[in-house]
């Protein structure tokens, strides 16, 4: 039987559209990113982290009142039941966070089980839920694999600044707090990348959810997804002064060995993230001193382009943000959690689009194995 295929076969299905969206876009040759169609830019700008999840959730601006609303009852249900909390307690203090976290928001299933896809309240309340205990859950198991108790929310601080509160204990300051609002906004949504994608097929089916974040949270771990921006600081710190930048480079070249921070799939420009996020560094590093890293790192931006800008190897949204996040005394190994906690935001979007529109992800494949196979019994194999 021959079988027939409407399009190529393209491994990782680059190129393949796998579903039609009104969430993000990005312009990789101009370097355009928006959300709803509004700039990122201007709503790093403007808004704040809460704002522009309830955009891309609800495909729209929130009125005052709706953003306050909105606020509030995420604050209300930030914390965590103490059986979420013990059963982490049992994880072991040397497993990644990202573990942690896949395992724990698996586990609020177990606690908010009804599953009304098509009740507006219990998609409202599954939101909330997920962007308020996510933070949490992160910080919970930062301070428990340390030994410690986890450190309750403080209901006197926003969504940003309470979470590196829950991380250290100490309120931030507030600059500290708006720049990590602004890198959570940055790092929300971006198309179809494989979480989103993992979160899409997952919710396809009807699940709830909390399967449906575990899901994408699993996917976003692997090194090819999440993580660059822990490797961009090794590379930093191993080329150690800014006369070893260009031999660096050199030894790249000859190896074939790519520079971490540079490259990406869809952009051919620089990032528009990693434009916000430098521009955020050099305002952070201005209120809290100077870090040699970043003058290490703005050379190796000159040095790449001169080498590699022909090919369109510019800095990604990798390349500034490790440097923002150690500036703001987050551990290396919370990096990747950091990035699941803001993207929360766009896989609920993406979680909600596909709801409306529904059909379970059933793709064909192209079959390379053999037909009518012996059994061989097994004393003769
Ligand atoms: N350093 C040096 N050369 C590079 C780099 C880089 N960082 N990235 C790409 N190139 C070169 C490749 O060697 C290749 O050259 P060739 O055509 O002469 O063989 C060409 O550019 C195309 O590279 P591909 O790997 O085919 O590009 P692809 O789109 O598949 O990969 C990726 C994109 C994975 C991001 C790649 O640029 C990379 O590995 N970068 C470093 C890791 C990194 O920073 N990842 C974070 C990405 S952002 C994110 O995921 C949130």
């Amino acid at each position: 039987m021959t079988t027939t295929f409407f399009c190529e076969y393209k491994p990782g299905l680059e190129g393949i559209p796998a579903a039609k969206s009104s969430i993000s876009h990005v312009d990789g040759q101009k370097g355009i990113l928006e959300y709803r169609g509004i700039n990122i830019e201007e709503l790093t700008k403007k808004g704040s982290f809460l704002e522009t999840a309830y955009l891309l959730i609800w495909d729209r601006l929130p009125t005052k009142e709706e953003l306050k609303q909105f606020e509030t009852n995420i604050l209300y249900h930030r914390r965590i039941k103490y059986r979420i909390r013990d059963m982490m307690k049992c994880f072991p203090e040397t497993g990644h966070p990202m573990d942690a976290l896949q395992t724990s928001a698996a586990a609020l299933g177990l606690f908010y089980s009804r599953r009304a896809l098509d009740d507006p309240e219990y998609i409202r309340k599954a939101v909330v839920r997920l962007l308020a205990k996510i933070p949490t859950m992160v910080a919970a198991f930062h301070q428990m694999r340390k030994g410690n108790d986890p450190i309750q929310p403080n209901d006197e601080l926003d969504y940003a600044a309470n979470f590196l509160y829950m991380l250290t204990e100490r309120k931030p300051d507030p600059l500290a707090a708006r720049i990590f609002d602004v890198c959570l906004t940055l790092h929300a949504e971006h198309t179809i990348n494989a979480s989103t994608f993992s979160a899409m097929v997952t919710a396809s089916t009807l699940t709830d959810p909390y399967a449906v974040i575990a899901s994408a949270v699993g996917t976003l771990a692997g090194p090819l997804h999440g993580g660059a921006n822990e490797e961009v600081l090794l590379m930093l710190e191993e080329i150690g002064s800014i006369e070893n930048v260009r031999p660096y480079v050199e030894k790249c070249i000859a190896n074939k060995q790519k520079i971490m921070g540079f490259g990406h799939r869809v952009y051919k420009v620089k990032d528009p993230r990693a434009t916000i996020l430098q521009d955020l560094v050099k305002q952070l590093f201005g209120e809290t001193g100077q870090d040699p890293y970043y003058d290490i790192a703005v050379e190796l931006e000159r040095v790449v382009e001169e080498n590699f800008g022909h090919k369109g190897i510019y800095p990604n949204v990798d390349f500034y943000s490790g440097l923002v996040y150690r500036k703001l005394g987050i551990p290396d190994d919370l990096f990747t959690p950091i990035f699941a906690i803001a993207r929360v935001a766009g896989w609920l979007a993406h979680w909600k689009e596909q709801l409306a529109v529904n059909r379970i992800f059933r793709p064909t494949q192209v079959y390379t194995g053999v037909h009518n196979a012996p059994y061989i019994p097994i004393e003769e194999r």
